[in-house]
């Protein structure tokens, strides 16, 4: 994560400065920033929208907006500074000449351009003209976006040719928030840090792997947009697979991006692929009925505001992951992410082998393998489960299993760990691309999961019922039992 260590100022300009993403995730994670000293200090933030008239109207609205979602109190001093970095300009997105503006307000001397594309991305071609017929880029502008880039591998591939037009691939900074996690990144820190795991870590000593991220939200009114994507598309094709290259990936040469970006590919590539020939056993997909969540009653998948009645959308999805390449040969990786499960966990469970002889079965019949545990969210923290001598003289050793229990915020006294929004958008201002996706990474990905959706299609069944609360359909269950293997739970 070498490159350019100088942290320029920049206007960050947010197209879609009202919108959804920017009120509920960029606009608060800008204000802790600010809150924690992290923003340069002349580093302006644009708001480009249709919605407000004019600045003191969007001030207004983001004061409002942070009342809204920051869940800590505004503090006078830090709301001061940050909004003397507001500016804002009334734009119609599809109107070429309004880009013009930019102009008046941009000083790309003093400042490198740094535009977010917060809106859905059917904007993104006007956008791309607008700047360019404006004038104001230069080759140091930026581009920030995120998913859905795209639904499927032909429509990501429009996507990034549009912006091609304009921005040079190194000038592109594609969003997965996952990888601004804490957890996540600690995955390199955990496995290129120490040796104990760097020796450990494949085939010889792993026995399979379980992803998990389990929400409890439901659809949340975005039953249109989520319909026609499915959980697959909108979890499992970026944040899942983000994971599990950071878990599979070899040893980078070092932390820059190229050579991070470089290893993540290779395993996208040696993915096997999912196909009508192996997708029953391999996948697994729910939707979820009315149940009780909390002890509060919630509808069933079918019943949200705004839903079509007959929808065969999946809002769970499990899979058997297989990487053909040497280091993971005969390891399955486990994936499981659902909507309304019991409640919010993203968890890696990493299994190491059983051992080949067991001394202690007045304990254990079966000794229970080593588990390490990295918990994403909530709590985030790593955990070992590992078998202890229970203390004490009697005349045979029993066992005991027990855990060393790393959570952050007891090692590292922190009370609360940012966000992923908070480090991406500062990486994004600082110009670092380490932490974001390359065009051929998550064209491979599509590669790979539209696979799984045309074989799904061919199928044509109908997703399996799970009750909402649960922990998703028997049937993900019995993907594992099938292997002999269990959920963590
Ligand atoms: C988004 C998905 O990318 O990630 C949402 O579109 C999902 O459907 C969200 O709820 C989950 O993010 P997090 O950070 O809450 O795990």
């Amino acid at each position: 994560m070498k490159e350019k260590k100088v942290f320029k100022p920049c206007d960050l300009i947010i197209y879609g400065a009202l919108g959804d993403l920017s009120r509920r995730k960029l606009l608060v994670s800008l204000y802790r920033l600010e809150n924690a000293n992290l923003l340069e200090p002349d580093t302006r933030i644009v708001g480009v929208d249709r919605h407000a008239g004019d600045r003191a109207e969007f001030i207004a609205i983001v004061q409002q907006n942070l009342q809204e979602f920051l869940n800590d109190k505004i503090e006078d001093a830090v709301w001061q500074r940050f909004s003397a970095r507001l500016a804002y300009l009334k734009i119609d997105l599809t109107q070429l000449d309004q880009y013009q503006q930019l102009k008046a307000v941009l000083d790309s001397k003093a400042r490198v351009a740094v535009n977010y594309f917060a809106v859905s991305p059917v904007l993104f071609k006007d956008i791309c003209k607008g700047l360019s017929h404006s004038g104001v880029l230069t080759t140091e502008s930026r581009m920030v976006m995120e998913k859905p880039i795209g639904h499927d591998l032909q429509s990501c591939k429009e996507i990034n040719d549009a912006v091609a037009k304009v921005f040079s691939e190194a000038q592109v900074f594609r969003i997965d928030h996952y990888l601004g996690k804490e957890t996540v990144l600690n995955l390199l820190a955990l496995r290129f840090a120490n040796s104990i795991f760097t020796t450990n870590w494949d085939h010889n000593t792993i026995d399979h792997i379980q992803i998990t991220v389990a929400e409890e939200v439901g659809i949340e009114g975005r039953f249109e947009y989520f319909d026609k994507t499915g959980q697959l598309r909108d979890m499992l094709q970026n944040h899942l697979l983000q994971i599990l290259t950071f878990i599979a990936m070899e040893p980078p040469v070092n932390l820059e991006a190229k050579s991070i970006r470089n290893e993540k590919i290779k395993v996208l590539e040696a993915l096997r692929p999912i196909t009508l020939n192996n997708v029953n056993e391999k996948t697994v997909r729910g939707q979820y009925s009315a149940g009780f969540l909390k002890g509060r009653e919630v509808p069933g998948y079918l019943e949200e505001e705004g839903a079509n009645v007959k929808s065969t959308t999946e809002s769970f999805v499990a899979l058997r992951v297989d990487i053909d390449n040497w280091r993971w040969a005969g390891v399955p990786f486990y994936l499981r992410t659902g909507k309304r499960l019991t409640h919010k966990r993203t968890e890696i469970v990493i299994y190491f082998k059983q051992l080949p002889h067991n001394i202690f079965s007045d304990s254990f019949r079966d000794l229970p393998p080593n588990k390490l545990t990295i918990h994403l969210q909530p709590n985030e923290g790593v955990d070992v489960q590992i078998l202890n001598k229970v203390p004490g003289i009697d005349e045979n050793i029993k066992l005991q299993k027990t855990k060393l229990d790393l959570s952050f915020s007891e090692a590292f006294k922190k009370s609360s760990i940012f966000g992923g929004y908070e480090k991406l958008v500062l990486e994004a201002m600082r110009g670092n691309p380490a932490l974001f996706l390359s065009r051929e990474e998550i064209e491979q990905a599509w590669i790979w999961v539209d696979s799984i959706q045309d074989a799904w299609q061919h199928v044509n069944d109908t997703p399996k019922q799970y009750q909402a609360g649960s922990w998703g359909p028997v049937a993900s269950v019995a993907l594992l039992a099938r292997d002999g293997r269990a959920w963590e739970e």
